[in-house]
């Protein structure tokens, strides 16, 4: 008697172990982020007509997990457009805040997630720097969201916390305070981070090794879109560096990735780095689930001719994490599993293999996890930790139950 006691209660544990460790992969159904793996959130996109939730990736593979020691110029790192401009935020001068948003969640997450570039607009406001999303150059209460030293912090921590992680920030910059931004990245700590521009490349050449850059803490990345700051301040004047192309909807026509007007034409080898846009005019956060995924990798593929067969460095999105499975990160996947080690993602790269070794993708006939509902039997995973919190939440619930259970039998 004992004995098939012992056994049922085990049994019962099983089924409340089954119910609440769910550790669902990418592309099955979930009710809540919880139930999905590490780097997987739970949601639909129904303007791609995904009505039912399911896991979606959130975070693309560490760039330099498989190949380390390349130049910089040879990763290419998730960038959030208007990393500042976050939903549900209120403007620190207390007034109401009627700038768009088109991102969800705050820098430190972002950077937890896996973004590295950074963009934000800088302007002079109440004596400092800010971050607004104005017009005409000009910040006023109600598109000024907050002191650009706050985030420069949020930045100084991560980057003071992860000792081998690089981050590049893009500054949209109206400044005109002399040494403004020299003082406020002073004031933030990240100024001791940054790269100099003597070791940026003005002629197209590769740029320093990621592993340099890690061993000597040049680890930051800076561009001003302000000329005159290169020879002021020592800030990289972002089109001596870079090519782009069109933002906004003219640079989301299918078949065509035209340049911004600012930058060099993309096909212009004089310039290292290649950076993409990939986000609507009007930012749009039931669309963008939509435009950050096939048509984002597609067009990723065009601007690859477009800049004379050069992946991009940086690719740049509204609300980062929206899509309908992969997203971003896998776009971002894709362009490193190219740029390291030729294969057709980061996922399929053998670490530190000669190049083009590759591992085969999974065959595409495996049945549809959709459809299939949640049979959690193996969970291989890919993807680079960051949401362990929730496992720790389903393990306690689970061990208090069992507790219970033990307890009533
Ligand atoms: C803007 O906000 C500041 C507080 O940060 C306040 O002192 C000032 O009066 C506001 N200006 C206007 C025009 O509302
Ligand atoms: C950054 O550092 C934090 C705190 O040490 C750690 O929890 C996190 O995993 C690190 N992230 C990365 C990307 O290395
Ligand atoms: C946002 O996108 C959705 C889905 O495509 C569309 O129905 C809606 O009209 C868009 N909203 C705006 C303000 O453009």
């Amino acid at each position: 008697m004992e004995g098939s006691k012992c056994f049922l209660n085990l049994m019962i544990i099983a089924l409340y172990l089954s119910y609440f460790v769910q550790s669902l992969e990418i592309g099955e159904t979930c009710s809540t982020s919880s139930q999905c793996d590490a780097g997987l959130s739970c949601q639909s996109c129904p303007a791609n007509g995904n009505t039912g939730s399911t896991c979606t990736r959130i975070q693309p593979l560490n760039p330099t997990s498989k190949v380390n020691g390349l130049p910089f110029n040879q990763y290419s790192w998730l960038t959030t457009h208007n990393s500042y401009a976050i939903t549900g935020v209120n403007s620190a001068t207390g007034s109401l805040l009627l700038s768009p948003r088109n991102q969800e969640d705050s820098i430190t997450n972002q950077l937890k997630n896996g973004v590295r570039g950074i963009m934000l607009d800088t302007y002079d406001f109440q004596n400092d720097v800010w971050l607004c999303h104005s017009t005409g150059g000009t910040c006023f209460n109600f598109t000024a969201f907050q002191p650009a030293i706050n985030v420069l912090k949020e930045i100084n921590d991560f980057l003071e916390s992860n000792l081998s992680e690089i981050v590049t920030i893009i500054l949209e910059d109206y400044v005109k305070a002399p040494n403004g931004l020299t003082k406020v990245f002073d004031a933030s700590g990240l100024s001791k981070f940054q790269l100099p521009l003597s070791r940026m490349p003005k002629n197209g050449e590769d740029w320093p090794t990621v592993d340099d850059m890690v061993k000597q803490n040049q680890r930051l990345v800076v561009f001003t879109s302000k000329k005159d700051k290169e020879a002021s301040e020592g800030f990289a004047y972002q089109w001596n560096y870079m090519v782009e192309n069109q933002y906004g909807d003219d640079g989301m026509k299918e078949g065509s990735c035209p340049s911004r007007s600012e930058s060099s034409s993309l096909d212009e080898k004089t310039r290292s780095l290649v950076f993409q846009n990939y986000f609507t005019s009007n930012p749009n956060s039931t669309q963008a689930c939509a435009d950050n995924s096939s048509p984002l990798i597609s067009m990723m593929r065009t601007c690859h001719e477009a800049a004379r067969l050069r992946w991009p460095n940086f690719i740049a999105v509204d609300f980062y994490q929206k899509s309908d499975g992969g997203g971003a990160a896998e776009a971002v996947d894709e362009a490193n599993g190219r740029l390291t080690c030729g294969c057709d993602s980061l996922i399929y790269c053998k670490t530190n293999a000669p190049f083009g070794t590759c591992d085969a993708p999974p065959p595409k006939s495996a049945p549809s996890p959709v459809a299939g509902g949640k049979d959690s039997s193996q969970k291989p995973s890919n993807f680079p930790a960051g949401n362990a919190d929730s496992t720790t939440i389903g393990l306690s619930s689970l061990v208090m139950i069992s507790a219970a259970s033990l307890l009533m039998w």
